[in-house]
């Protein structure tokens, strides 16, 4: 038997990836991996519960998939795979459904930000959609999901709704824990940085995209939003673009904010912008350039998606299948 723990986290094809979700997830999927049995997908059947130009997702997961190996998933000791192969999660999913309570789902805060975004699509999917990431989750017995701050509230559901379902059946899931990063669980927006840096969001210049090429990434760094005052300091309450300019260097060199704060001591914000652009454009660059290497290899990234679906669907399915007996299906 395999003694390691096992992740499980994935990301919506439904935007290009961004540093939020690299600081935020992405970097510590990369961290931890070497100590778990992992797996990183591509959940491109959330991405529908918000309507998508269907050439664009994808082309999305595609690239999605480069960029997870261009990051450091090494996809033989990673198993990388896209949602919708894996016919499990929407298998499991529908039973979750019938375990998961519809005042759970209301209290949803992702479910009340779309709705408001969406107002002419609040679909059925948009609704249930934490009981298809339970479904990910619970599917592969995970013990730890590394995502961003604004994950957290689901990753919770998840585990009350895999102890609902084992009080009434036993011991059937895992009790999975969120991991949240100390530093980089919430990367704000450059220019309105009382808002979470989204993919979804038609924001120029407050998103940085991993993919971002050296030029775009210092124009938005300048011109990112910062306050009045001139000293570079941490207090996310009354100095928000600052304190999420210093989390981003902190998270990009891996040096502290008290280490940060001490650097920029007596220089303006000028400098300290120039520094941060400068820091991010060299974390990305190595990834942007293996990820288009990638991107000319199409028949490589198959091969990984095809392996990781076929690796991961048959783990998905020792569960599925214990799931389905428990509740009282014929077997087949
Ligand atoms: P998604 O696609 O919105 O975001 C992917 C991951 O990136 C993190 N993240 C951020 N972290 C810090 N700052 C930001 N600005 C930022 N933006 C995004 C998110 O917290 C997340 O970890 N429902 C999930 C996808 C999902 C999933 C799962 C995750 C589906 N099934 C199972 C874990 C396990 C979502 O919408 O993430």
């Amino acid at each position: 038997m395999d003694a390691k723990k096992t992740i499980f986290s994935g990301i919506q094809p439904s935007g290009d990836l961004t540093l939020g979700s690299y600081m935020g997830a992405i970097k510590n999927w990369v961290e931890l991996s070497n100590d778990y049995n992992t797996y990183f997908c591509i959940v491109d059947m959330h991405a529908i519960t918000v309507r998508q130009d269907p050439a664009s997702l994808r082309k999305r997961a595609i690239s999605q998939l480069a960029q997870y190996i261009a990051c450091g998933l090494d996809p033989a000791d990673n198993t990388i795979f896209i949602q919708s192969h894996v016919p499990e999660h929407a298998q499991l999913s529908w039973v979750l459904n019938c375990y998961t309570m519809f005042g759970e789902l209301s209290r949803m805060t992702q479910f009340k930000d779309k709705s408001a975004k969406n107002a002419d699509n609040i679909n059925a999917g948009l609704f249930t959609y934490p009981a298809l990431m339970a479904a990910d989750i619970l599917l592969y017995q995970t013990d730890l999901v590394p995502v961003g701050e604004d994950q957290k509230q689901h990753v919770e559901l998840t585990r009350d709704i895999a102890h609902r379902f084992n009080t009434i059946y036993g011991d059937v899931f895992k009790m999975p824990e969120p991991y949240i990063p100390k530093v980089g669980a919430r990367i704000m927006s450059l220019t309105t940085p009382e808002n979470k840096m989204s993919k979804s969001d038609k924001d120029p210049g407050g998103c940085i995209y991993i993919m971002d090429k050296p030029e775009d990434i210092m124009r938005s760094f300048k011109r990112a939003v910062t306050d009045s005052d001139t000293v570079v300091k941490f207090d996310p309450v009354n100095k928000k673009g600052v304190s999420n300019l210093m989390t981003i260097y902190s998270t990009a060199t891996g040096k502290t904010l008290e280490e940060t704060e001490n650097e920029f001591v007596g220089k303006g914000y000028g400098d300290f912008k120039i520094a941060v652009g400068e820091a991010v454009v060299e974390l990305l660059r190595p990834i942007r350039e293996k990820a288009d290497d990638l991107m000319k290899n199409k028949d490589y990234l198959v091969s990984v998606y095809r392996e990781g679906a076929e690796r991961a669907s048959k783990d998905a399915y020792r569960t599925l299948r214990k799931v389905y007996k428990k509740v009282g299906f014929v077997e087949r």
